[in-house]
Parts: C-alpha cells; structure tokens; sequence
C-alpha cells in the first residue's frame, strides 16, 4: 500500500477553532492511505523580503514541511471574504526567496468551515488564484463549503451526523486520488520537459 505524507494547515489561531475540529474529522476520515503532519503558522514572523538574505528558523521549518509534503490540506475559516491574514502570511513565507516557490506542483486542496451560510466559498476563490499563482495543482471537485453546526461535531473530530461523515469520508478520498494522479504526473515530466523528437 503506498502512503502520501499530508501537510495540512489550519487557518485559524484561535483555541476554539471551528476549522481545527473540522481538520481533526477530515483525518479520522481520510482513508488510510494517509498520513498527516500540521504545518504551524503560529510563530511565523510577518513576512517581509529583508528576510531573504537569512531566513529565520521558522520561515525556513515551514518551507521544509512543504517540500517534505507529497500533498497539502487547506482547512480555513473566512475572514473579511477572504483570507485570514496569517494563513496568507505562511503562504508568503512559502513562495520565497524568489525562484524557492516550495508550493510548485504540490497537489493541493482547500476546505473550509464558517458559522455563515456560505461556507467559506469567497476565502477558498481568493485561495484557487493564489495557489494557481504559485503553481500549486488543486482538487477542483467536490467543492466543500462547509456551514459548521457544532451538534454533529465533538471536540475530537468525530462526527455524528451521517450524512456529514459520508461528505467529508468522499472528500477526503477524492483528494487522495488527486494527489495520487497529480504525483504520477509530476513524475511523468511535463510538456516543457519532454524531447520534441521523442
Ligand atoms: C469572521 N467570520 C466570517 N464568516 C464568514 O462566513 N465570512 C466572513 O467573511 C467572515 N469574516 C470574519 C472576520 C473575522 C475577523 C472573524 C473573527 C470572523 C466568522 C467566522 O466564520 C467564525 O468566526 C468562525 O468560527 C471562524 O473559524 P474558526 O476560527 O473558529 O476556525
């Protein structure tokens, strides 16, 4: 059985995140196939490009924890129809120094939780232009917008409600064949790569 090592990021700092209960149920369903590492934006510094010349240890942890990733998971709340700003920040710390784009060709893809009825849809479009900037390959279908109610949800991510667990056990196993895809073709080349005589 292969596995693919998942770097997920939540997108909220607050202890009493929706999202982190959220991400605690997507890995309970995930398939087995599997295996999670949060990547940690608490501690980050806010990004500016005067780090390039000696990136702190915390800039340079996150862009490891990246490459070492064979897929990244985006579980994030919306804030102001948009991105939080530190979930942007970890991905500002990712993209550089310029030419050092860790999130290059990394399957990805974005999930979010909101006490709204939209469920995070605005954040996740501001999410699909900034990965597309960057080069990251994200799962276009299913979409999920998530609108939390906490009755189907306990504090360690188990999920009560069926029909909810039945969504996010789909989801999940969508994303890892994804990444399974995403990964073949990466390791197939690209067009740019290929001997036009071949
Ligand atoms: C919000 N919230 C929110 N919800 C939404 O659906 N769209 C939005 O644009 C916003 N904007 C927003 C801005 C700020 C600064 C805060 C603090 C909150 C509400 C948000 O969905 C709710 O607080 C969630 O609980 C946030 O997710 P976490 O932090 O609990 O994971």
């Amino acid at each position: 059985m292969t596995t693919y090592n998942i770097g997920y990021f939540v997108g909220s700092l607050s202890t009493r995140s929706i999202n982190r209960t959220l991400s605690k149920a997507l890995i309970k369903l995930a398939p087995e196939t599997l295996k999670f590492t949060e990547i940690p934006i608490r501690d980050l510094p806010l990004y500016n490009y005067d780090f390039d010349a000696s990136f702190p240890p915390e800039g340079t942890a996150l862009k490891q924890a990246i490459e070492a990733a064979d897929g990244l998971l985006f579980i994030s709340p919306e804030y102001n129809r948009s991105i939080p700003g530190a979930l942007k920040n970890a991905i500002d710390w990712g993209s550089r120094p310029w030419g050092t784009n860790s999130f290059a060709r990394k399957p990805s893809a974005i999930i979010g939780a909101s006490v709204g009825a939209i469920g995070t849809a605005v954040m996740q479009s501001s999410m699909r232009s900034v990965l597309s900037f960057l080069d990251a390959p994200q799962l276009n279908s299913p979409e999920a917008y998530i609108a939390f109610n906490a009755d189907f949800y306990d504090a360690d991510g188990n999920v009560s409600d069926e029909s909810t667990a039945k969504f996010l056990r789909h989801y999940m196993s969508e994303f890892a064949a994804f990444v399974e895809r995403v990964l073949d073709a990466n390791a197939a080349g690209h067009i740019g790569d290929r001997d036009p005589a071949g």
